[in-house]
């Protein structure tokens, strides 16, 4: 069954009535723009008559407030070590980036996703960017899955690294282009999404989007085996996709994704020792005790001591039925 709710609210008094601090793994959002919703299509330069009415705008002047209460509602049901990705134009990003500054979050990067679909202009440049800023809740290990989907040895063509390719912070990634099918203003494409939600947290990890809009996020993060969470305050766009993508199937996209040649672990073939099990044992108890699932652990121990998945997971077993 999906491990998904959506709610109809506003997210500021919904997270308050329905999130507890430190719940959540991930949040993806893509807050309203603050740029007159009306006139959004002229930004767009399209056919409006597919798009989903009853997008909530925000007005410019209080825009700086409702910012830094939805951010620091963010902050509050973050988890420590907990990842945030906002997608912002760059009309209001001040007040967006002077929020977060009013808030212990950090920030890891700053991105920009290039895209095809810019807006038409006649007497300056052609805007064909958005900023996404990466931060992350310090006082806690950051999910960060250096090989989520390209190898550290994988090369291209010309012989470059695939990996370090991928990780730099200009993201060349298309819109989708969906002709005459329903649509939100402004729904992130699949891969966008995919991309933050693989390489920021692991399989059954709670991923939040605080402005559901067209529910991309939600839909991307069952897709991908996370569970999910959303709040949308426009009855008319909730009404329009929620109800679905709470009753999709978890991990449809899972197939589509490429599978990533990862590097062996260090220590692959080696045989465990009786006081390499020691040191085993006492690091999954010291973990253990700092509240990390088993999933978590497992994961830090393959990083820390170099073994896979199945090497740590039937030794720690092996250990138990000793005991
Ligand atoms: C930029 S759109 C999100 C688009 C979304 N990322 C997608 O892929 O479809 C922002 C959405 O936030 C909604 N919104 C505005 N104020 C809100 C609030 N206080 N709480 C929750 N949603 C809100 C708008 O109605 C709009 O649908």
């Amino acid at each position: 069954m999906t491990d998904c709710i959506l709610y109809n609210e506003s997210c500021i008094t919904g997270t308050r009535s329905h999130l507890k601090e430190n719940s959540v793994d991930l949040i993806i959002t893509d807050p309203p723009y603050g740029i007159k919703g009306d006139t959004l299509h002229k930004h767009y330069n399209r056919d409006e008559s597919h798009v989903v009415d009853g997008y909530v705008e925000i007005p410019e002047d209080e825009y700086g407030r409702f910012s830094i209460d939805w951010i620091c509602e963010a902050e509050r049901i973050l988890k420590p070590g907990g990842s945030m990705y906002i997608v912002s134009g760059y009309s209001n990003l001040y007040h967006i980036l002077h929020a977060l500054r009013q808030t212990s979050l950090v920030e890891i990067n700053h991105i920009i996703w290039k895209y095809n679909f810019g807006v038409w202009t006649s007497r300056k440049f052609i805007s064909s960017h958005y900023h996404i800023l990466f931060y992350e809740k310090p006082g806690g290990r950051r999910t960060f899955n250096l090989e989520a989907r390209f190898g550290a040895e994988e090369k291209s063509g010309d012989n470059g690294s695939l990996n370090y390719q991928d990780r730099e912070d200009v993201w060349m990634i298309n819109r989708e282009y969906k002709p005459g099918q329903v649509k939100n203003k402004n729904e992130l494409p699949v891969q966008l999404l995919a991309k933050m939600i693989l390489y920021s947290s692991n399989e059954g990890d709670l991923v939040c989007d605080l402005f559901l809009g067209g529910g991309s996020t939600a839909r991307t993060a069952i897709g991908l085996n996370r569970r999910a969470v959303g709040f949308e305050v426009s009855p008319a766009i909730y009404s329009v996709r929620a109800p679905d993508i709470m009753n999709l199937k978890p991990g449809f996209l899972i197939d589509e994704q490429r599978v990533p040649e990862c590097s062996a672990p260090k220590r692959q073939r080696e045989r465990w020792t009786a006081e390499s099990r020691s040191d085993l044992l006492h690091r999954y108890e010291e973990l253990k005790s700092q509240g990390l699932k088993k999933g978590e652990i497992v994961e830090r121990l393959m990083e820390d001591l170099g073994r896979g998945r199945w090497s740590i997971i039937k030794a720690l077993k092996a250990i138990a039925e000793e005991v």
